[in-house]
């Protein structure tokens, strides 16, 4: 398969490998081979399927663009101007623990400005996937944030890691739950991104995720109408950073309860004809 050198040709090839690394993933997943694993610290579960499908996602956009850059979660790799961010799988202690819940999560972006996002669930054959500019999809129909506009009425997501002080989770938490809102915890941080987009969710925070495992979920959410946080002004590429993406009606409030700053929303026009 060849693919034009633009962003079209990176479009495709991006939807081509999540739907063939999502094969590789599933098939690990029903064959048993996701309960074969080891720790890489602690609550940070690895199998060889994701090396298998890092190995499998680096090997074909090495091979379809060898200008561009890799960066990913198991190998790490460089960030240059034209960089792929990929997670080979997002919530791997659900996928180790038999649990349909995870994603792999790819995307691409220009001089830090996303222009791709892809995350797929195998399980579900559900795939979310937006150009910047174009809306948000999930198997090629447009979702949207949700219209929620009520703290007793939302669900809201956190996930957290060893990577910050629970104390500061705890109280991000509280907060959340002093508004009103249901606060949930399903293990994988870029799937609960994708379910912000898709109005399934209210809002997802996370005091510090790294970059594989936000940057295009954030894209989806503000493609789908969505506000978020100014991830590459507050983090980066190389060091992640705190994350907030939510339904717009309760996005202040939830950004003012858990401390993350919102960027401004994308406009209509900006969403929809964009570049
Ligand atoms: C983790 C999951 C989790 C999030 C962590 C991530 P992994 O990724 O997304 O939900 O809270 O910050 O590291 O280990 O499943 O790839
Ligand atoms: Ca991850």
């Amino acid at each position: 398969m060849s693919y034009t050198n633009d962003l079209d040709g990176r479009a495709q090839l991006c939807r081509d490998v999540i739907l063939s690394a999502g094969a590789l993933v599933l098939e690990g997943f029903e064959n048993g081979r996701a309960a074969d694993f080891s720790m890489k610290g602690p609550q940070d579960y690895l199998t060889e399927t994701d090396a298998a499908s890092e190995a499998h996602i680096r090997q074909r956009i090495a091979s379809a663009f060898p200008d561009d850059s890799f960066f990913g979660e198991e190998g790490g790799g460089d960030i240059r101007e034209r960089v792929w961010v990929v997670d080979p799988i997002d919530g791997t202690a659900n996928f180790a623990r038999g649990i349909p819940h995870f994603c792999i999560s790819i995307g691409y972006v220009e001089e830090n400005v996303a222009k791709l996002a892809a995350i797929y669930n195998p399980a579900l054959d559900e795939l979310y996937f937006c150009r910047a500019g174009e809306g948000a999809t999930r198997n090629g129909q447009p979702i949207s944030a949700a219209r929620t506009a009520r703290f007793d009425m939302a669900s809201v997501e956190l996930g957290w890691s060893t990577r910050i002080p629970n104390a500061q989770y705890l109280e991000a938490m509280t907060r959340l739950l002093d508004k009103g809102a249901n606060v949930r915890r399903a293990g994988s941080g870029a799937m609960a991104l994708a379910y912000v987009a898709d109005g399934r969710s209210d809002a997802y925070v996370e005091l510090h995720m790294n970059s594989w495992d936000c940057v295009p979920g954030l894209l989806l959410v503000a493609e789908a109408g969505g506000r978020v946080c100014p991830f590459f002004e507050i983090g980066s590429l190389q060091t992640g950073g705190a994350v907030l993406a939510s339904a717009p009606a309760i996005a202040d409030g939830v950004s003012d309860a858990v401390g993350i700053v919102l960027a401004e929303p994308l406009g209509r026009r900006e969403r929809h004809h964009a570049a």
